[in-house]
């Protein structure tokens, strides 16, 4: 009996002992929450000299700067945020979250910049980011969507595309470069979410390589992704409804994000059929990119196939990136509605942290030389002289698909 009472007393001891430690890391979470977190790079135009970079804080803070030092360089910059807000539909979840941004222009291309983010006196660990090319230099590009509602898996391929990236800079092939993620959209289930965002931008800092290389987002939006915190998280004006814009890499690439929730007629068509006419005459690969596809692989064609893709054809654009299927895909090339030689090839669907669908196989167009399967991944896009080649890197490193594209 005796025996017994002793070790419930030891056993109340450990479990108070028990609650205590565990307490403890929140009491260090409160000393942290002006410590900045969810560092990204987000390129809406001139990459090669221009750079948006965000970060937030739990609690809102007034002295918000980034130091930026061109590597090697002994003179270094502080650049103050002129945005710091808290981020919308805080209350509804009561979530407490605050972003800062800094827009900077002026840089040099294909040039690292080290950077180091403070908030209130609080510093986040040395990174930094390398501009785009702005010359013919070939590169290599991440491209995927859809990665809202399977953290595990969304957290493994961020990690995933971390290595890539470090394993791009070791290769003896400077095209091997991965200058940045290309990312279709469909980032959290529910767009008006909060904690949706935040875990997802805590996440995203896993695609930081080992040696604090941040990997810069060209991101679309998806339709999951409706609401104001899908252009507060990546810079876009707050109330921008469009978010359809072009970015350069130098006059070597252009890529064009569209937006499927928005009208994809009228204003964004015409927009359209101006950007591929005026960077097919300047540029050497031309890409698309947007959400809900013209050619799924899974569910119905979104009207993107009666007004994008018509454009597509008459201005020859190299590759058609699409997501929200959840499926992996690589079309034959189309044009006219049938396969063609000279024709378009989508690829696709979404596969950085959601639930894969199953394929439907016996569409035309997934048929063979075109292809069509399932699984957590992300696609790589080199673009050479004379030769795209675009290959799928299964969760795990295998290569699930590979093409080229010759000029
Ligand atoms: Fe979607």
């Amino acid at each position: 009996m005796r025996t017994t009472k002793t070790y419930l007393i030891f056993l109340r001891f450990f479990f108070c002992f028990f609650l205590a430690s565990v307490a403890a890391p929140v009491q260090a979470d409160v000393e942290e929450d002006t410590r900045p977190r969810n560092v990204r790079v987000v390129w809406l135009r001139n990459p090669s000299t221009t750079a948006t970079l965000i970060w937030d804080t739990v609690k809102p803070t007034t002295d918000n700067s980034v130091r930026i030092q061109q590597h090697g360089a002994e003179e270094a910059r502080t650049h103050k945020a002129r945005w710091n807000e808290s981020y919308s539909y805080a209350d509804k979840e009561n979530v407490d979250l605050n972003y800062h941004r800094v827009l900077i222009d002026g840089l040099l291309p294909s040039t690292r910049y080290d950077v180091e983010f403070e908030s209130d006196g609080q510093k986040s660990r040395r990174l930094y980011f390398v501009t785009a090319p702005d010359d013919n230099r070939s590169m290599t590009f991440l491209f995927g969507g859809d990665s809202r509602s399977d953290q595990r898996a969304r957290r493994s391929v961020n990690e995933m595309m971390a290595e890539l990236v470090t394993e791009a800079q070791a290769t003896e092939d400077p095209a091997d470069d991965i200058v940045g993620l290309i990312h279709a959209g469909d980032y959290v289930a529910t767009g008006t979410s909060l904690k949706q965002w935040s875990r997802w931008l805590g996440d995203h800092e896993l695609t930081t390589a080992e040696d604090g290389r941040l990997l810069p987002i060209i991101p679309a939006r998806g339709n999951h992704d409706r609401g104001r915190l899908f252009n507060e998280a990546f810079g876009f004006k707050i109330k921008d409804q469009h978010n359809w814009y072009g970015v350069s890499f130098g006059t070597f690439l252009r890529v064009s994000v569209l937006n499927t929730e928005a009208s994809v007629a009228g204003r964004q068509a015409k927009w359209l059929d101006q950007e591929l006419a005026t960077n097919r005459a300047t540029h050497r690969w031309l890409v698309a990119q947007y959400h809900r596809p013209a050619y799924a692989a899974t569910k119905w064609p979104s009207s993107a196939l009666i007004h994008w893709v018509p454009l597509f054809e008459k201005h020859n654009v190299d590759l058609v990136c699409e997501g929200d299927g959840h499926t992996i895909k690589r079309t034959v090339p189309i044009r006219n509605g049938k396969q063609d030689p000279t024709g378009i090839v989508y690829v696709g669907e979404g596969g950085l942290g959601v639930p894969p669908r199953q394929p439907k196989p016996k569409r035309w167009y997934l048929q063979s030389p075109g292809m069509c399967g399932s699984g957590h991944h992300v696609q790589r896009l080199k673009f050479e002289e004379d030769t795209l080649t675009y290959e799928v890197v299964l969760l795990g490193g295998k290569i699930g698909d590979r093409w080229e594209k010759k000029k």
